[in-house]
Order: structure tokens, then C-alpha cells, then sequence
């Protein structure tokens, strides 16, 4: 009764552990993969003048010229790349339907996309709906998760047609330097591969580390489509703004798609993003030093527990703490936890990395401290029959 297309895509693994999460009443939340900021006043303001002065009907589907302005602006000053905002920048229901969309207009049936493990989930799902092969490159944690092109070269065949690069990454938080872009530039160039570049979580860097990005690199554009979003810069998940950045002969086809879908991204949504990005940014900053703060609570109270090991991520608000040492599959260990201490988190084999489990650190810091001392305990108190 229903398409190849669906079934071939599971359902997320996350739901198990939500729905034993849902058995207790005083869980701790870390799986939670956005932030929990309220949205800046000045932007939900802008939003909410929007519908009051009527703006509530279908917007250009390639998006508010304003926004797409505004966002070729940004564009030209972070990564002094010129994109032209009549013709390759397309505003979508965030960076979600922008991945989509790349992912679909992009690759053939039979085609290979190389995904780099661990991943982020939805770039499987948009494999498979797109009937394409899912090609794995395994990051190692040894070399802090940064990809190797030696070992991206090893996979290329001449079906390959996608490489997903997604910095700063979720869920490793490691943050991609420019040698290793260039080097995935030239193989791109070499193979004819396109680029999607997932960009999301630009803003959220550390440690004076920069977040470099494929469209500053020379002759980008013909090989990268930059997937971005204003939900995690700017803590505005929930009005569902993203875009792609593409050259005019494939953003026009991804317009195609677009419309078939959405017609047109949320109009009073668009309206609070081009406030976004021409309003002050100081919500930015202040955002992301707090994200700091949180990120150092939570990499020293995870390295306190005995057998749970977690370098300090320079970018995003997710650590991925290794597990290896305790012995426990990061399923089982995640499903203990709920259950042992009520502190959600998420398995690495979710991602498909065994070993491992994700930490978001957008949630209060008096919350990671609680987490902290509830995880310490039980890993104390841990059964040795869970082990594997
Ligand atoms: C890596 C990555 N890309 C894209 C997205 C999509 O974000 P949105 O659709 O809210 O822009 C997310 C959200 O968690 C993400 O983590």
C-alpha cells in the first residue's frame, strides 16, 4: 500500500528513549537538538508586526526579496563570496526542506551519496527517499572527527554524487579547518561530486576557532550548495526559516521542488529573519558565551565519571562523550539512564557510531550540574550484567 520510497527510511531510534522518558516525571533532557532560548524579542517582534499588518498570504517562492538580499549580504561579507539574491539564493521552511530539496533535485536513483559517520540522521532518510546508495566514510575520534580526503577518496566511485560536509558538526561538535574544506573541494572538482554543505550551526564556535565555510573557497560555486538556517543562530527553530545558496542553473530546479511542496516559506516567519539579520546581533553573542559556559560544566562533569571520556567541543551545543570504556552498547546505556536517573540523552548508535552518545548543552547550567551528578551515580551503580 505504501511507497518503497517510505518504508525504506526507519523510524528514528530516538523514539524508544522518549517514549521510556515519558514513563517518569522528573527527566532531565539532553537529547534536545535546539536551543532553549527564547527567541530575541526584537525578532518574534517583527513577526508578530508581520500578521498584525496582514501579511499572511503566499510570498515569492524563491522568498522576500528583502530576506534574500539580506542574505546574499551576508554571504558576500562572512565568506567574501558573491551570490546573487535573484537567482541563487532560495528561501525554504529551514534548513530541513533545504537539505531536502538539495538532496532530491540532486541525485539520481542508483546514485551514491557519501555521508561521513557519525551523522546526522535526516541525511540517510533524504538517501533513501531519494532512492539513492548511502556510501559511509567513519570519522575517527582520534583525529578529533575531522574527515580524512584520503579515506573520502577510497569510497569515490563514479556513481558518487553527493558529499553531505556538515561544520560545525552535530553530533561531534568538531569544526572542520580550512585545509581539510580544500582538500574536499578538489576531490569534489575532480569527481564531479556535488557538495551539500550543511552550514547550520555557523555562529556556534569556540575557542577563538573559526567557522570556515566552502563558499569563501575558490571556484566553490559550480561544486557547493550551502544549506543554512536561522533557527540555531538566532533560536528560532519553531518559525522554520532556511535557504539554500547555489548557482542560478541548480537553484532554479530546486525552485521546482520547492514550490511543489511549500509554494512559499512562511511569510511573517521571513519577515522576523530579515529583522534577524539586519537588527543587532549582540543575542548572538551573548547566546553562544552562554552556550561556552554550559559546554565547560558539562566536558568536566562527563570526564568526572569514571569510564566516560569527552574532549571539549569547539563548535554547536552537542558533545559526544565516548562510552567505549564502560562496555555497554550507548542504546542500552541511554535506555539505563532514563530509566536509572531519568537523564535523556542520545545513543551514538542513532547516529550509527557505536561508543558514543550525544550531550546538548542547551539547557541551563543548574540542569547539567543535576544531569552530572545523576549520570556519576548510576555509571556507579551500573549492573555489569548490561555490559555487552
Ligand atoms: C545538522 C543539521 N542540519 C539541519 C538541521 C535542520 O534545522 P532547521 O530545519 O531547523 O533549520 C538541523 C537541526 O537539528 C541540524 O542539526
Amino acid at each position: 500500500m505504501l511507497a518503497d520510497r517510505i518504508l525504506a527510511v526507519q523510524r528514528s531510534p530516538f523514539y524508544s528513549i522518549m517514549e521510556l522518558a515519558a514513563t517518569r516525571e522528573d527527566c532531565i533532557y539532553l537529547q534536545l537538538g535546539e536551543p532553549d532560548f527564547v527567541t530575541p524579542k526584537h525578532i518574534a517582534e517583527a513577526a508578530k508586526k508581520a500578521l498584525d499588518e496582514g501579511h499572511t498570504h503566499y510570498g515569492p517562492d524563491r522568498g522576500h526579496p528583502e530576506l534574500r538580499q539580506a542574505i546574499a549580504e551576508k554571504i558576500q561579507k562572512e565568506y567574501g563570496a558573491t551570490y546573487h539574491a535573484d537567482e541563487e539564493i532560495l528561501v525554504t521552511a529551514g534548513g530541513q526542506a533545504a537539505l531536502h530539496i538539495a538532496v532530491m533535485a540532486l541525485a539520481n536513483p542508483g546514485d551514491e551519496i557519501i555521508i561521513l559517520l557519525p551523522h546526522y540522521p535526516p541525511y540517510l532518510g533524504n538517501a533513501q527517499l531519494a532512492g539513492a546508495k548511502a556510501v559511509f566514510v567513519k570519522l575517527k575520534s582520534e583525529e578529533g572527527f575531522i574527515p580524512d580526503p584520503a579515506e573520502i577518496a577510497k569510497v569515490i566511485t563514479p556513481k558518487s554524487k553527493i558529499l553531505i560536509v556538515l561544520t560545525p558538526n552535530n553530533p561531534t561538535g568538531s569544526v572542520y579547518p580550512k585545509e581539510t574544506l580544500n582538500a574536499i573541494l578538489e576531490l569534489a572538482i575532480e569527481h564531479n561530486i556535488t557538495l551539500i554543505s550543511d552550514e547550520v550551526y555557523e555562529h556556534l564556535v569556540f575557542d577563538g576557532v573559526r567557522h570556515e565555510s566552502l563558499l569563501s573557497l575558490p571556484d566553490a560555486k559550480d561544486h557547493v550548495v550551502q544549506v543554512n538556517s536561522f533557527s540555531k543562530t538566532y533560536a528560532m527553530t519553531g518559525l522554520r526559516v532556511g535557504y539554500l545558496a547555489a548557482s542560478s542553473d541548480k537553484l532554479i530546479h530546486f525552485l521546482k521542488y520547492h514550490h511543489t511542496v511549500n509554494i512559499s516559506a512562511n511569510v511573517p516567519s521571513q519577515m522576523a529573519c530579515i529583522t534577524a539579520l539586519k537588527g543587532p546581533q549582540d543575542c548572538v553573542e551573548e547566546m553562544r558565551l552562554a552556550y561556552l559556559k554550559r559546554r565547560d560544566l558539562l566536558v568536566e562533569g562527563l570526564n568526572d565519571i569514571p569510564g566516560i571520556h569527552c574532549e571539549s567541543p569547539k563548535g554547536t551545543f552537542f558533545a559526544f562523550a565516548d562510552i567505549r570504556e564502560l562496555g555497554v552498547p550507548s542504546l542500552e546505556f541511554a535506555q539505563y539512564l532514563v530509566k536509572e536517573a531519568g537523564v535523556v540523552l542520545t545513543n551514538g548508535s542513532g547516529f550509527d557510531y557505536e561508543g558514543f552518545i550525544r550531550l546538548s548543552y542547551a539547557v541551563e547550567t543548574e540542569t547539567i550540574l543535576e544531569a552530572m551528578d545523576r549520570m556519576k551515580k548510576a555509571v556507579a551503580e551500573m549492573p555489569a550484567s548490561l555490559k555487552a
